[in-house]
């Protein structure tokens, strides 16, 4: 469980300078953080837009909203937060009576508190239970998805989400371990059987810069927590709810997504809706990266309304 006494705000928000940036938060103004985490970048948005403006705080993760809440409220109480996905926004502002807002930020995938939490199973650094749920109260678990998928879809699974060169021989091994009785309950359990399946011996053995189940578990979380189909709901919506001249960022972590970014960015501006702010996606400078290794592979995107 993320505790809601955690350290606030352990890391840096990822790129924080440049987001402030390109938003460009200023009094009065309505900014939808869509994915607040625990409110790294929500928080210095809210200094930005004072008594008079007012921060919209989506999140899937009840518990993480908690600690959002209490970060937040040490600030100003010109906030709202809501459990739920961000592609109901529209819902979250017709029930706010908002039309327009001045801003959006995206910053995709999961929080450093989520993966530090080791039952909540995102990670594999220690024994927790195969959960990767963002909200808990869904139904389906990775330990769920493990069981239903047939060996075939699961290897489609690491192969289009994980982008797992190696998907058959991993999604071979699962199944041989489902056939043994073998219930797979843990982050380690699979992170040890990934492991042995693209284990090469000696000689043959590359240098990874990643562990081997880095992939395979990433495509287990997008697949359990729906994120691709909810990134492209949410981004064929936007141009409806940012006002003239008002930008929206976002923060991806792998390839997937910034795609599906890029796609969404370039149609926007075909229908002469957007106009895009970076050409090319910008990236943590050197400085971040050591000061906070997991931004490493963030990659950030603006556009302005049109
Ligand atoms: C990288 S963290 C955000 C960190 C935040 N910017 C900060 O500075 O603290 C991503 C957050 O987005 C949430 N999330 C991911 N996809 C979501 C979705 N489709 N709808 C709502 N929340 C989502 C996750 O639960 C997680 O808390």
């Amino acid at each position: 469980m993320i505790s809601p006494d955690s350290d606030l705000s352990p890391h840096r928000p990822v790129m924080l300078d440049e987001v402030i940036s390109f938003i460009k938060p200023g009094k009065g103004d309505i900014i939808v953080d869509a994915t607040i985490g625990a409110g790294g970048h929500s928080s210095e948005i809210l200094k930005r837009i004072g008594p008079e403006g007012l921060l919209i705080g989506i999140d899937k993760d009840e518990e993480i909203l908690k600690i959002a809440n209490k970060y937040l409220s040490r600030i100003s109480d010109s906030y709202k937060l809501y459990q739920a996905d961000n592609v109901e926004l529209d819902y979250i502002l017709n029930k706010l009576k908002i039309k327009k807002v001045n801003g959006i930020l995206l910053d995709l995938g999961v929080s450093s508190l989520q993966l530090d939490s080791f039952d909540r199973g995102f990670s594999f650094s220690k024994e927790g239970p195969l959960d990767m749920r963002m909200d808990r109260t869904q139904g389906m678990t990775a330990e769920d998805l493990l069981k239903r998928l047939s060996e075939k879809d699961m290897a489609d699974v690491f192969w289009r989400y994980g982008e797992e060169r190696r998907s058959r021989r991993v999604a071979r091994a699962i199944v041989q371990e489902r056939k043994r009785g073998v219930d797979i309950k843990t982050t380690t359990q699979l992170a040890k059987i990934v492991e042995r399946a693209l284990y090469v011996p000696g000689k043959y053995q590359k240098k990874r810069k990643i562990h081997p189940a880095t992939r395979v578990f990433q495509a287990i979380r997008i697949v359990v927590n729906e994120e691709l189909k909810s990134l492209e709901g949410f981004l064929g919506d936007i141009c409806e709810f940012l006002a003239n001249g008002s930008r929206i960022v976002v923060i991806s972590f792998h390839s997937l997504e910034d795609r599906l970014v890029k796609s969404a960015f370039r149609e926007g501006q075909n229908r002469s809706r957007l106009a895009i702010l970076t050409k090319k996606p910008l990236v943590p400078l050197d400085s971040e990266i050591r000061e906070n290794v997991r931004s490493r592979s963030a990659k950030l995107r603006a556009a302005e309304r049109t």
